[in-house]
């Protein structure tokens, strides 16, 4: 596939879903492509004096970064707006602020608290508006993840998330590993499962691949033969005032030797950053089998891909 032959010009990339799995595809194509010419010291200006303007409500250390340097090695700028500098912080809308930025800049991306908001950014936002986190997704998050996967053990066989099976991270990456044919176990305590919505996404990309979702309330048999093991944080951005609980809640499902013990020598991911000792013991996080690094690094290609192909 050409990926230019589609047209994903002015696209929002606001959920996992608003990429079909051929636009997926064509996304993951371009990174790959992108990565190999960073790698081999090739420039590839496709954004020369475009501007990205970064929107940041929460903490970032990848996204951000990613964000800003690949922008620059694709010839343009990129803005950093903390919410604590701007306006917003007195009171000024979304939707204005929105308005103002399209006006200056060629793609938004933007980390906020609220899915909502990010909807209202992009219903008055001239320009694409890609999601660099909200408390419903992280799709860059997801590309950047499936693109590791292909790389390490390619496209087959079954991925389990263990821990909070309901956020953010799960959610996308459930989609996208659907959108490739890669089963999905959820291994979350009771009330962790991912939400309805994320399930019905997930069967209709499954109806054309053949993935295939469970949920397990057991560790042990959620990551029996399984290929890859993903896990999060127990506590997300926003739910710090839960954390005592969720601690406690979320212990059983610690990613330590014993459990990677159970799987077909599985991967180790983890979205970063790492709670060593709550979520994943340190030497799981640093043995072997965890590509977590090279996670973090995909993030920088793939978003180099979203944001010429959305903007370009
Ligand atoms: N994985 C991820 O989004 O990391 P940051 O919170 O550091 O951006
Ligand atoms: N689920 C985590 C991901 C951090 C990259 C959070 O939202 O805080």
């Amino acid at each position: 596939m050409n990926c230019w032959s589609l047209n994903l010009k002015g696209k929002h990339l606001l959920g996992m879903d608003d990429l079909s799995i051929r636009e997926f595809n064509a996304v993951l194509e371009l990174a790959e492509r992108l990565k190999i010419e960073y790698h081999s010291g090739i420039a590839h200006p496709l954004m020369r004096d475009k501007v990205l303007a970064m929107l940041f409500e929460k903490p970032s250390t990848r996204t951000r970064i990613s964000f800003e340097a690949g922008m620059t090695q694709l010839g343009g700028h990129a803005m950093y707006l903390g919410f604590d500098t701007m306006q917003i912080k007195r009171g000024e809308t979304i939707a204005d602020t929105a308005k103002v930025i399209s006006g200056y800049s060629d793609v938004i991306c933007a980390r906020l608290y609220k899915h909502t908001t990010l909807e209202e950014m992009a219903k008055n936002s001239r320009v694409p508006v890609i999601n660099a986190l909200t408390d419903k997704e992280h799709p860059c998050q997801a590309l950047a993840d499936i693109l590791t996967i292909k790389e390490h053990i390619g496209l087959n066989g079954t991925v389990a998330f263990i821990g909070d099976a309901a956020n953010n991270v799960s959610h996308s990456l459930m989609i996208a590993c659907a959108k490739v044919g890669l089963n999905y176990h959820a291994v979350c305590p009771k009330g962790y499962e991912p939400k309805e919505w994320a399930v019905k996404l997930f069967e209709k990309n499954a109806a054309k691949t053949g993935a295939k979702f469970e949920v397990f309330n057991d560790p042990s048999e959620g990551v029996a033969g399984v290929d890859v093991v993903y896990t999060d944080t127990w506590v997300s951005m926003g739910d710090e005032a839960e954390a005592k609980k969720r601690e406690e809640t979320f212990k059983e499902y610690q990613v330590n030797q014993s459990l990677m013990k159970k799987t077909n020598n599985a991967l180790f991911m983890h979205c970063l950053p790492a709670h060593r000792n709550h979520e994943v013991t340190d030497d799981v996080i640093d043995g072997p089998n965890s590509v977590v690094f090279d996670e973090a690094e995909n993030r920088m290609h793939v978003q180099k891909a979203l944001i010429a192909l959305l903007a370009k």
